[in-house]
């Protein structure tokens, strides 16, 4: 039996985060996306309410929730402010659900339990000048002396860059291996030799920073080490799978901010005597976008639900990401087009849902990586 029903605690959890989004989200959702302002005070909020770690057992801090709650709730926040959302995401899926997986219980201790209780914000910082897609072409390395690593290199688009207390940097600790030389160390803000970039200036999601960082003889001690030397590639492409889900969800929230947007558009404005929405155009725009956002929706539930039964779910978490990511683009920029020259104006707030969608084509591996994975799956499984 398929049950699309969500229980009373998924309700209750959806409930929560649409009132949270409406009630601290949506007052200077637009002056924070004009201004590049980190929404810090919302941030508070959402930790008293447990959003920050919410798939962590509550032994580590979190709130010990299913991964189909998590991206209900995520979806929920995405709809009224996207750059909320991803910082949301990322402290969730790439850094908590990744010490969770890989750290020992020391570093559970000492690092998860605040990043999941929401005292502490983490980064992940997988990507670097010459290697985007390419993530295993990285540069950064560190030198194993006596106790310590000495950590030399520069990492760039890390989400939270400037306001995260942790960093997961993954770094080379042996050349001329590949993706095998490449381990995971936890990196605290503050040591010594590390400087953070500029926030970066950008098309959408402007609420959350994007910086450069730069590693310069930066000591971190061994007990450091996410998993074993060389495990690092792995252990970043596990939480990928999981941050991909999230990212979808970030997409999905958008999609249907559009979607509400054009329907209420529709019914207020006048054109020719009538209300657009009777026009066919407008309705076959709508139709398409609710359709796809319900495909969108599903894809997501399942790539969620095969995660929380211990399931594969590498191909799932790509294909959500990649057609939802999708929905978000083609819905935002119908969303636009129904508001005509008042969807290109700031203050009606759907510009910035195309400019918001359109780093869900990008960010956690582009739509062309999620192709080359999905394919990659199905060619191995026959
Ligand atoms: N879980 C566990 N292990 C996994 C895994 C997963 N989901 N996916 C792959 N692996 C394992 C593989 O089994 C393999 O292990 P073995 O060598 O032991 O067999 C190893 O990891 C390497 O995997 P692949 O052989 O599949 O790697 P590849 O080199 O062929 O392909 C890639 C890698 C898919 C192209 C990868 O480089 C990739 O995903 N690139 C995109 C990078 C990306 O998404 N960057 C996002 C930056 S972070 C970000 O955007 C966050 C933000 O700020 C919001």
């Amino acid at each position: 039996m398929i049950d699309f029903n969500l229980t009373d605690e998924q309700k209750l959890i959806r409930d929560t985060a649409r009132e949270f989004a409406k009630t601290h989200l949506a007052p200077g959702v637009i002056e924070r996306d004009d201004k590049a302002i980190f929404p810090a005070d919302q941030l508070k909020v959402m930790a008293d309410l447990g959003f920050m770690g919410m798939m962590i057992p509550e032994k580590w801090g979190g709130s010990g929730i299913d991964t189909c709650s998590y991206v209900i709730a995520l979806e929920e926040i995405a709809a009224v402010d996207a750059s909320t959302a991803v910082i949301m995401s990322v402290n969730n899926s790439l850094v908590c659900q990744l010490l969770y997986d890989w750290g020992t219980d020391e570093q559970k201790k000492k690092y998860l339990i605040p990043l999941a209780k929401g005292e502490n914000l983490g980064a992940y910082s997988l990507s670097e000048p010459q290697s985007g897609s390419d993530a295993s072409n990285m540069r950064t390395y560190a030198e194993r002396i006596g106790d310590h690593y000495v950590l030399n290199g520069t990492k760039n688009w890390v989400t939270n860059g400037q306001s995260s207390d942790v960093i997961i940097v993954f770094c080379l600790t042996a050349k001329g291996i590949g993706d095998k030389g490449i381990s995971a160390l936890i990196v605290e803000k503050g040591i010594k030799g590390l400087s953070i970039g500029k926030k970066e200036n950008k098309l959408g999601i402007r609420g959350s920073d994007t910086c450069e960082i730069y590693l310069k003889d930066c000591q971190i001690p061994i007990t450091n080490l996410i998993a074993e030397e060389g495990q690092g590639f792995k252990v970043a492409l596990k939480a990928l799978s999981g941050g991909r889900i999230g990212i979808a969800s970030q997409a999905l929230g958008i999609a249907r901010a559009a979607l509400n947007a054009s329907v209420s558009y529709a019914n207020d404005r006048h054109q020719f005597g009538r209300a657009i929405g009777e026009f066919g155009a407008i309705k076959n725009k709508i139709a398409n976008m609710a359709t796809e956002i319900d495909a969108a929706r599903l894809l997501i539930w399942k790539a969620a639900r095969l995660k929380d039964l211990g399931m594969p779910y590498i191909k799932e978490a790509s294909m959500a990401k990649l057609y939802a990511s999708g929905v978000a683009m083609r819905a935002s920029t119908e969303c636009v087009q129904i508001h005509g020259g008042y969807g290109y104006m700031q203050e009606y707030g759907v510009e910035r849902l195309m400019r918001d969608a359109k780093i869900t084509q990008i960010y956690e591996g582009t739509s062309e990586i999620q192709q080359l994975v999905i394919a990659k799956e199905l060619l191995k499984n026959g």
